[in-house]
């Protein structure tokens, strides 16, 4: 199993908080706005005297929930295309056991979110990367990249949209060729789509259950974590029109018996929520990443396009090593007494050697400490950059 790229400089991070440095945690997508009371309320009435299991595919008060969600977003989806799942992360894992036996491939844009690597070892899959660019604003590649990328063994293309770690949207025709190549190709288009709500610019995000030709292709994973700012009730779901696919992921949710009761319960709450809510956490997410990006892009030697989605970007930074230079800054550096905690890039890729000179931040800070943190990351930056000696020796002893 490869560690989390994400968490492995966890260690570090605790080093500097002892030694009473503040650490600005750029490097997770643990957003810091509330979750709405129409849950949180919920919680608190919790009376049950026996928190028993619940059905596999969700409690019925659940499944309307979903249900309602997806009407309201323009998807009419019956009880048996709607399974609950303990976090977008099971029903990933749902996907991929259901589409392909140990020894397949499934496609993958590059970078990618991190964790598809961990769940498709998981699975005994191979991920088979196809390169975006980070000049291109990480959009997808053409198809004869995907047809170049196909083997015998690929059983599927795996997307997310909005994107994690990029914050790239995807336009219609991207979604359209895509479509495309699986019917042609006959593959599954797993569609991770956590971030729908995430977008900014007035742009809208093309859920994959609205493309047309491979309505029983698509496998869409969802997630309650960011929409409602709620990561810790792990839930979310997997939503497919394919009745083999349905069927293959039920049984293996009755294997793992059912997702969390309580959870269930406070997340019926979803229905009550007012789309003002979202309005206003998009407003939010919007304003951070206008700062990051008006920030990061007056420093010497940064790159990064406009985010479009998500909370996530992916930034080339002027250092050959991101993973030592994100080390650095957790154990070497502080600047009045705070520094950043990054996440280095190359976690997010599967080829070999990429991403060495990026790093995935998260805008999951409020405004006054994301401007911080771009003050920080800039002295950061001019320090690292004088000290190579202290760079080459770190290396040779990680
Ligand atoms: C793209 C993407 N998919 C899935 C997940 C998993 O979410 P959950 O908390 O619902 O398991 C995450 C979490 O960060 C994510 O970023």
């Amino acid at each position: 199993m490869p560690a989390s790229p994400i968490r492995r400089l966890t260690p570090f991070a605790d080093d500097a908080k002892k030694r009473g440095v503040h650490v600005y945690h750029l490097n997770i997508g643990q957003p810091d706005i509330e979750t709405p009371p129409e849950m949180r309320d919920r919680l608190k009435a919790i009376q049950e005297k026996v928190l028993a299991y619940s059905p596999s595919n969700g409690t019925p008060g659940f499944v309307d929930a979903l249900l309602g969600y997806y009407g309201r977003t323009g998807f009419a989806l019956e009880r048996d295309q709607v399974l609950a799942t303990t976090g977008g992360s099971e029903a990933i894992l749902f996907a991929m056991f259901a589409v392909a036996n140990e020894g397949d491939d499934v496609l993958v844009v590059e970078p990618f979110y991190t964790n598809y690597s961990a769940f498709a070892t998981m699975a005994g899959v191979r991920l088979v990367p196809i390169t975006a660019s980070a000049e291109n604003g990480f959009h997808l590649p053409g198809r004869e990249a995907f047809e170049r990328a196909l083997t015998p063994k690929t059983r599927a293309v795996l997307l997310c949209n909005p994107g994690n770690p990029t914050g790239t949207v995807y336009g219609r025709a991207e979604l359209d060729q895509v479509a495309r190549f699986c019917r042609d190709r006959n593959l599954f288009l797993i569609s991770d789509e956590v971030y729908r709500e995430f977008v900014y610019d007035g742009l809208v995000a093309t859920s994959a259950l609205a493309l047309p030709g491979i309505e029983d292709l698509v496998i869409v994973v969802d997630s309650l974590s960011k929409r409602y700012s709620a990561c810790g009730i792990r839930l979310g779901c997997l939503v497919t029109r394919n009745e083999d696919v349905y069927g293959a992921c039920f049984r293996m949710a009755q294997g793992r018996l059912s997702p969390p009761g309580i959870a269930q319960a406070i997340a019926v709450g979803i229905g009550e929520i007012p789309a003002s809510y979202t309005r206003n956490v998009v407003v939010e997410y919007q304003k951070r990443r206008d700062i990051l990006y008006e920030g990061l892009g007056k420093i010497p030697g940064v790159f990064l396009r406009k985010p479009e989605g998500a909370f996530y970007f992916i930034a080339r930074m002027p250092v050959s090593d991101s993973d030592d230079f994100a080390r650095f800054l957790l154990a070497d550096f502080s600047h009045e007494g705070r520094t950043v905690m990054v996440a280095p890039a190359a976690g997010f890729y599967a080829t070999p050697g990429l991403g060495r000179n990026e790093v995935r931040i998260a805008y999951v800070l409020n405004c006054d400490d994301l401007r911080r943190s771009v003050e920080v990351l800039g002295a950061a930056l001019d320090a690292y950059g004088t000290q190579p000696a202290a760079a080459a020796s770190r290396s040779a002893s990680a």
